[in-house]
């Protein structure tokens, strides 16, 4: 499925609509360039369960933020940075992952070998965001 967002309003918009196929557990690999708005769609996801986006801080050194509301738990994971001494990462990810009312949103998830492991115990979705010459961005989501 395919979806257009020109700015930020419009990005709200589309992480609602793509949000509201998520099965929980969901484990969500963001896809794309650096800067090309990964991070804007967690920001966006978390506006549209009223967590302030100012509270919503890329996850670049931490590797992992959570954020809880209501009976859900996002966890937010920027892989970009991480080394073989993370591999803590794997497992902290297996303990937050898992929770029946977790999404877990993962950036540069290519970072980490065999995530197919996860693919019994939650429901994973692939969410890939291009950038083109009109600044516009185009948003596919798909199950995998
Ligand atoms: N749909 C959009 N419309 C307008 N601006 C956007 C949109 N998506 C993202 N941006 C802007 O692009 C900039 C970079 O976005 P963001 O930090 O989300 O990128 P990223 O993919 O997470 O990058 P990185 O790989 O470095 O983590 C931000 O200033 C953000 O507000
Ligand atoms: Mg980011």
């Amino acid at each position: 499925m395919l979806y257009k967002a020109r700015n930020l309003e419009e990005l709200d918009q589309v992480a609602k609509l793509i949000s509201s196929k998520f099965k929980k557990p969901a484990i969500v690999f963001l896809k794309g360039n650096l800067g090309v708005g990964k991070t804007a769609f967690v920001k966006s996801f978390c506006k549209n369960h009223q967590i302030s986006e100012r509270t919503v801080k890329s996850p670049t050194f931490s590797l992992i933020n959570i954020y809880k509301k209501d009976h859900i738990q996002i966890n937010h994971l920027d892989l970009y940075r991480l080394t073989k001494s993370d591999l803590y990462i794997e497992e902290e990810l297996k303990e937050i992952a898992l929770k029946p009312n977790a999404i877990s949103f993962i950036e540069w998830g290519e970072r980490m070998d065999n995530v197919e492991k996860f693919k019994n115990v939650a429901n994973l979705y692939k969410i890939t965001i291009t950038n083109n010459q009109d600044n516009i961005r185009n948003i596919t989501f798909q199950e995998l």
